[in-house]
């Protein structure tokens, strides 16, 4: 039997022939787009507000008619992998943006990410990326929406998704803001940063870590990078022998982000300068900190740590003090594969102030 996670892991090290033999398990009906243009039938545009709370499909003959009110702000909100507009998470944060009185457009490529085809979803991303891009330029040519909002928030595979309408938007047009909840990692560890999300791709890039060693990318990969209870597991999520309890660590970012919206305390981190030398207990907690989420400052750059209370709501304002070191016990990976893990990292030498390590 081929165990998950070794093949998550081996994937994001990009190994791609593996993951065919996952998906001939599991007999998929799996389907890479051919016909690359856009608009495209299995990409398709929602646009919601506070009055329109089941979404109206946007069409590119009719933009203007689609009930853009002006100076809405706007947000962008990508599903990831397996999703749709209409499931969790998307659906809850969805509702929160709208009862915030923000626009929220939502593209919906249920059908070119369906699991278990997820190299074929990867290869699909670059496609949604584009028809995005090709749908918020026109919005913004036709005045019906600024380009200062241009905000995308983007789940899992999603987060690469918003990383390709940013290189797919005009050089005048560019994404003001890109928010990476958990980016993915499988498939695009190691690869360039034309193929997977980077600070290059919006004049800010937020990113929520909380799944590093499974689901999410440890890496940095944002102008700031928020490591939520050392990214690596998230409280009250279920019992670490399961896989599935990464799956809850993975939408755990989804969550603290809705949270960081309305939340009275806040979310902050205070910085280190790589992920190895929080792991090897260098950072303290110190003034150097900033808030995570919905009102992150803009000018925040670099990796910073927090954790949360056990249970919503989890925010703990300044308090850092049950930040934890310890990795073991808190993932479903083996632990004699993780002590090998770790002694990879001892053997990483080349920090750089925002890279952080490399070595899953
Ligand atoms: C999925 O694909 C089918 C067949 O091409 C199409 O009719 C349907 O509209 C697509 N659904 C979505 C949500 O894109
Ligand atoms: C835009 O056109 C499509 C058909 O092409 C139609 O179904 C839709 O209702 C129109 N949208 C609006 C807001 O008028
Ligand atoms: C849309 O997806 C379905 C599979 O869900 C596929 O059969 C169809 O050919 C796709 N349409 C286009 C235009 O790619
Ligand atoms: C820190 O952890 C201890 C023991 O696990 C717990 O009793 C305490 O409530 C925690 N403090 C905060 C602020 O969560
Ligand atoms: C952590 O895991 C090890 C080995 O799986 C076990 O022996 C140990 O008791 C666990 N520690 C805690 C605190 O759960």
């Amino acid at each position: 039997m081929f165990h998950v996670w070794k093949l998550l892991i081996l994937i994001g090290i990009s190994c791609r022939t593996l993951y065919a033999v996952y998906e001939d398990e599991e007999e998929p009906n799996c389907f890479t787009l051919t016909d690359e243009t856009c608009p495209n039938e299995n990409i398709t545009f929602w646009f919601y507000t506070n009055t329109i709370l089941e979404g109206r499909q946007l069409w590119m003959h009719n933009l203007s008619d689609a009930g853009f009110l002006p100076r809405k702000p706007l947000k962008v909100l990508l599903h990831g992998f397996h999703g749709n507009r209409d499931k969790l998470p998307n659906n809850k944060l969805r509702l929160l943006l709208t009862s915030q009185n923000y626009h929220v457009i939502s593209p919906d490529f249920r059908n070119l990410s369906v699991e278990p085809c997820y190299s074929q979803a990867v290869d699909n991303a670059k496609y949604v990326g584009r028809c995005l891009a090709h749908l918020l330029t026109q919005l913004v040519q036709d005045r019906l929406i600024f380009e200062e909002d241009l905000h995308l928030i983007a789940f899992g595979l999603g987060a690469h998704i918003a990383g390709f309408a940013g290189n797919f938007m005009p050089e005048n047009i560019p994404l003001q803001r890109i928010t990476a909840l958990n980016p993915a990692k499988p498939l695009f560890l190691g690869t360039d940063n034309a193929d997977k999300l980077d600070s290059s791709d919006a004049k800010f890039v937020d990113v929520i870590h909380t799944d590093v060693l499974m689901l999410g990318l440890l890496n940095a990969v944002g102008h700031v990078d928020f490591y939520v209870n050392m990214g690596i597991s998230q409280p009250n999520c279920g019992d670490i022998s399961t896989i599935t309890t990464h799956y809850c660590y993975h939408n755990r970012a989804v969550a603290y982000y809705a949270e960081s919206i309305t939340t009275p305390k806040g979310f902050f981190g205070y910085r280190c300068p790589t992920y190895r030398s929080f792991l090897d207990g260098l950072c303290k907690p110190s003034n150097d900190v900033e808030q995570m989420g919905f009102y992150v400052r803009l000018g925040a750059r670099g990796l910073y740590f927090l954790e949360t209370d056990y249970f919503a709501p989890y925010a703990m304002g300044r308090n850092h003090m049950n930040l934890s070191h310890e990795i073991k016990n808190r993932t479903y990976i083996p632990p004699d594969f993780l002590d090998g893990f770790l002694d990879e990292k001892n053997q990483t030498s080349s920090d750089t102030d925002t890279e952080g390590i490399n070595s899953i």
